[in-house]
């Protein structure tokens, strides 16, 4: 049989799918899974930008151009003024979603065997993202004491070799809810301009933020005019994971450059996708304001809960619709798959994301979960409560 490649073979499986043969069989057997596993928003998506697809006059669904239309481009620089982020529609290129975007990236700066620099946990595909693009990760631990705060910069700077070309940071954080403060940034700024690196900044969730907090962006950092690299999303902002809209930001110009060559050769961001998008800039505030209320409720409720179970330990989150908590279980892998298999309370069980996959260092976030805060308060409390019982009962 012909062979499948190297590469191919060390992809990694994502940590928060590898359960999903597990809770097929679980429905089948009758259950009902309360997910929280996964970060797919129950939010509904603005209305503008549904009409706007709804009320299209295109008679050709034809490519755009690669580096996504230019009236889309142009309203984006004018969001990201408002949020004290100064580029121009040339600094942008609109991309398959986030994740595009940071594949672009990944391959604009870096070669084989290059090494890029990220606080772990983190959003389990970069492992992907890396392993397509043959670079290596380098992690540095961050913990759940101090609510995974910024691990000390020297600890990024003794990781620092010759082959290191980037430090890559996602805020506010998936897993973590994490959000880094301006100090934290400019330590990041003054380390990457000493070692001439790239800083990327995945800030997918930057409408997330609570408890008054403010987002930072790496792009309101003057001295990091060539070094930075934003990625961003519609998916979670307006609740459009199925657009596949995201975009590159850089006004490095070399960057921005390389970039389009990568958006050439796929040749377009989608169409349709992109008219919902342009249209969803148009949100009025109160659906933020409406959808960070009831984020900050569901938090504060599962946080609450959560603390209430003996033996969990859990970081609170600032940002992002995720925590992770530490059980008081030896392999949280099990624990998870075990859920799905034999356990349930009244036909109900729940659907967590072991967190060890949002490490890359061997044997670390054993005992952690990844939990979305994705479901309603009713639900939440349910799941919660379920996850306690099982607690409980569960003896390895
Ligand atoms: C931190 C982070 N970055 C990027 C992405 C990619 O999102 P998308 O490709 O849908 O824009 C996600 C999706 O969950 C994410 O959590």
């Amino acid at each position: 049989m012909p062979k499948i490649s190297t590469k191919g073979l060390a992809m990694p499986e994502s940590p928060i799918r590898k359960l999903v043969p597990y809770a097929e069989k679980a429905i089948k057997k009758g259950k009902t899974i309360y997910h929280l596993n996964i970060g797919q928003p129950d939010i509904k998506t603005p209305l503008v930008a549904l009409e706007a697809v709804k009320r299209h006059s295109l008679e050709i669904l034809a490519y755009s151009r690669s580096e996504g239309s230019e009236a889309y481009r142009i309203k984006l620089a004018n969001y990201y003024k408002q949020k004290n982020i100064s580029v121009g529609p040339d600094d942008i290129i609109v991309t398959t979603g986030g994740s595009e975007a940071l594949l672009f990236a990944f391959g604009s700066i870096m070669d084989a065997d290059d090494e890029i620099i990220i606080p772990e946990p983190f959003y389990a595909n970069y492992n992907g993202f890396s392993t397509a693009s043959g670079v290596k990760i380098v992690p540095v631990i961050s913990k759940i004491e101090t609510n995974f705060a910024l691990p000390p910069i020297e600890e990024f700077e003794k990781l620092i070799t010759p082959k290191t070309k980037a430090i890559l940071i996602c805020n506010p954080g998936n897993p973590t809810g994490y959000l880094y403060s301006k100090e934290e940034l400019e330590k990041l700024a003054a380390l990457v301009i000493k070692h001439d690196l790239f800083l990327l900044a995945d800030e997918v969730y930057r409408e997330f933020v609570y408890d008054g907090h403010v987002h930072h962006s790496i792009m309101q950092e003057e001295a990091l005019h060539e070094h930075a690299i934003m990625i961003d999303s519609v998916s979670k902002r307006y609740s459009m994971c199925g657009a596949r809209v995201g975009c590159l930001v850089s006004r490095n110009k070399k960057v921005i450059q390389t970039a389009l060559k990568f958006a050439q050769a796929r040749l377009s961001p989608p169409t349709f996708a992109q008219i919902a998008s342009e249209a969803a800039l148009d949100t009025p505030q109160s659906y933020f304001d409406e959808v960070i209320e009831e984020y900050v409720d569901r938090r504060n409720k599962l946080i609450q809960e959560l603390e209430s179970i003996k033996g969990v330990k859990v970081a609170k989150p600032k940002g992002a619709f995720y925590c992770v908590a530490e059980l008081p279980v030896k392999n949280a892998d099990h624990f998870a798959q075990w859920l799905l298999e034999h356990f349930d309370l009244n036909g109900e069980t729940v659907m967590v994301a072991p967190a060890a996959g949002f490490y890359s260092s061997p044997n670390v976030g054993l005992n952690q979960i990844r939990i979305a805060y994705v479901l309603n308060k009713k639900s939440l409390k349910k799941a919660v409560n379920i996850l306690k019982e099982a607690l409980k009962t569960y003896k390895y």
